[in-house]
Order: structure tokens, then sequence, then C-alpha cells
């Protein structure tokens, strides 16, 4: 365990802050109830790391019945290896020589696939892979629509680049991806449905293009925390990338039909009370990410969180008798897990109010 007098079975309110704190039995309820939605299904979880870039947290995945995990990042993969995971997709483009390097180098030591939309970067990754003597796995990233990330246009277009991409002999076809990212907050419910089985519609049918020319389409993956209920019943997908959902937060909290518990906090400590309407908090840009908003306080939903810089956050109060002084610590719930998680080295994993274990955040800031 890291830190000074840290060690298991302190109460959590000596811990020493900022800390980013991991509800254990609210974490371990969510792994089983995604681990129990795919349980008879012909389709499989695949989480993506993105969110935990945790090893210990994708090794527990992986024990309560996922075939592997995703990655963003080349970097992130990297630690996942390291940290024991083998069979591992890369959702994202990799380009440069450098980096193609060091896939095909970590690709010697763990089953990795990534994703490819365009016919250079296939003649390069497999020019790289015939040269360290594999062959890697590629999947052909398709645009879901919205055209606000990588992938090419569903539809029977994609059979020219099957065609070219099987004439590479360093890289084997194994799938397609179709991520419908933007569609993951879309509420209520049934605007989702529906928006959703339309694009699942368009990758199918171009999975059955694909398989009338003679394609073996294997893998289907896509999906997330928001559309997993809708995609992971899709008939023909069979790999659904969800990651929030293991420690959720604010923002996923109020959509419908995710029904996970919200298991991560940072608790923060009062640094001052300069009048009866304001207080100061060690819990700034540094600690929890803004980006889908502030974060909101856990047991006092009267108070409010205003950004106060870097390291601080500004508390308003509204009921000024409250007997809020410097020591004083709260627990704050993020606004957006994945980017706040990001900025921390641990998880401080709480049981019942007590510390049972410090769980490094390894792949925190390996976004190369
Ligand atoms: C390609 C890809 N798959 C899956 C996910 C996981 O989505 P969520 O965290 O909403 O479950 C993301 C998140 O951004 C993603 O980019």
């Amino acid at each position: 365990m890291s830190g000074l007098n840290v060690h298991p079975g302190i109460d959590v309110y000596e811990l020493d802050t900022p800390a980013l704190l991991l509800d254990l039995d609210a974490f371990e309820r969510n792994i089983n109830k995604m681990a129990a939605f795919f349980k008879d299904s012909p389709v499989k979880l695949r989480p993506h790391s993105k969110t935990n870039k945790c090893p210990i947290i994708a090794r527990k995945q992986i024990e309560a019945g996922a075939v592997g995990i995703c990655c963003q990042k080349l970097g992130e993969a990297e630690v996942m290896v390291q940290g024991g995971i083998r069979d591992i997709l890369i959702c994202t483009e990799i380009v440069t020589p450098l980096k193609i390097s060091r896939l095909v180098n970590l690709a010697k030591h763990a089953d990795l696939k990534v994703v490819v939309d365009d016919i250079e970067n296939v003649r390069n990754l497999s020019e790289a892979a015939g040269a360290k003597g594999i062959v890697l796995d590629v999947l052909i990233d398709i645009n879901m629509g919205r055209n606000n990330r990588s992938g090419i246009d569903p539809g029977s277009s994609v059979i020219k680049f099957a065609q070219e991409l099987v004439k590479h002999k360093g890289v084997r076809l194994r799938g397609l991806q179709g991520y419908e990212g933007y569609m993951m907050f879309v509420n209520p419910l049934e605007e989702r449905k529906r928006e959703c089985l339309e694009i699942m519609g368009r990758l199918m049918e171009t999975k059955t293009f694909l398989e009338r020319a003679g394609f073996n389409i294997e893998i289907v993956t896509g999906g997330g925390t928001g559309t997993y209920m809708i995609t992971g019943r899709y008939p023909g997908v069979n790999e659904i990338q969800a990651g929030s959902y293991i420690v959720m937060d604010s923002k996923y909290a109020t959509i419908e039909g995710v029904d996970f518990e919200c298991a991560l906090s940072i608790l923060g400590t009062v640094i001052s009370r300069p009048s009866k309407d304001r207080a100061v908090l060690d819990v700034g840009f540094k600690s929890a990410s803004t980006d889908s908003g502030p974060p909101s306080f856990k047991s006092a939903p009267s108070l409010e969180y205003k950004s106060g810089g870097d390291e601080l956050g500004r508390i308003v109060i509204k009921d000024p008798s409250l007997p809020l002084k410097a020591g004083d610590k709260l627990e704050l719930w993020p606004s957006h897990c994945d980017t706040t998680i990001n900025l921390h080295d641990n998880y401080y994993a709480i049981r019942k109010g007590k510390l049972e274990a410090v769980w490094p955040i390894a792949g925190r800031g390996k976004s190369a």
C-alpha cells in the first residue's frame, strides 16, 4: 500500500486527500450484473478498459466471464499486457511508424486485434507484422453515423476495401467494429433504441455483403454502457465494449435503462470556511474532471461545487448554519468517470467504510 499510514482496515476518512475511492460492494454488483446479462447469450462482453485503466479490474471482469478487453490507446494495451491480460482489441487506428513498431512487438506477447479503415495503413501494418514473423488480426472500423469518429461508411463499398485488405499477408481479417458512440446518452430509452436499431441494421447489411462476397466475419463488436441492452441483443453482434458501467458517474446515472451503481467518488478535505456561504475544498481540476459538468456532493446534495482552479473547489453553502469547517471530509460524485480516473494514481478500494486495498491505476496518462 502506498502513502503514509495507509494500511488495510483504516477508516475511509483517515485517508489523505484528494483520494479516489472505489466502493467495492457496488463495483462487484456492477461486474456481476453485466456478467449476468451476457451469461447465457451468444454475445460476449469485451469491456473497455479506457474507463478503469487498471489491470486488476480488467482481470476481475475476465474472471466474471468477459472474453478479453478493449483498449483505446496502445499505451493502455502495453500496461494491460504487463498486467497479465492477453486478449485485447485496440479500438482506434494505429498509424505512425513508431506506434506500428510498438504494436507488432506487443503482438508477439498477446492476442492483439486492431481496427483499420485505410489501405495504406493496412499495408504498413502488414509489412511490420511480416518483418516480425507474425500475422496481425484486424477488424474493419465502420462509421456508425454522425461522421464524428473514424471508420469507413457501411454498405457494399466495404467489399472492395476487404478485397484489398486480404491481399496483405501480414494481416488477417477477423471482423467489423461498429461503435455507435454518439448514442450513449440519448434519452429516453425508446429514442435510443430506435436510432440504434437503425444503424445496427446498416452494420448487419454490411456484414451480409461481406459474407456473400466470401469473407468470414467472425467478430462484430460495438456497444457501450448506454446501448449494451439494445446492441447486445441485436442478432449478429457478438461482442460488446461497455466500459463505464463498472463504476458509473453522475452523467450516466441520468440515462434511462442504465441501471448500474455509482461506485466511484472523490474524497476531499475542506481547507477553509472563509464565510457562512462559502467553503473551499482541496479538489480542483487536477482531481475531478469537469468536461461533463461539475462533480456533485454525495451525502450533502444541498452543497454546490464551483470550480476554484487547478487544485481547489469552491463549495456554495445555501444553509449558513451548516457546521462545515476546515479539516472536514466530503465525498463527491464525479460527472465523468474516464477523465476523472485518469487524474489519479490509485483507487482506494473501500468496503463498508474501511480501506481494503490500494489498486494502482497503471494505465493513467498512457494516451500515446
Ligand atoms: C470505441 C469505444 N468503445 C466502447 C466505449 C465504452 O463506452 P462506455 O464507457 O459508454 O461504456 C467507448 C467510450 O468512449 C469507445 O470509444
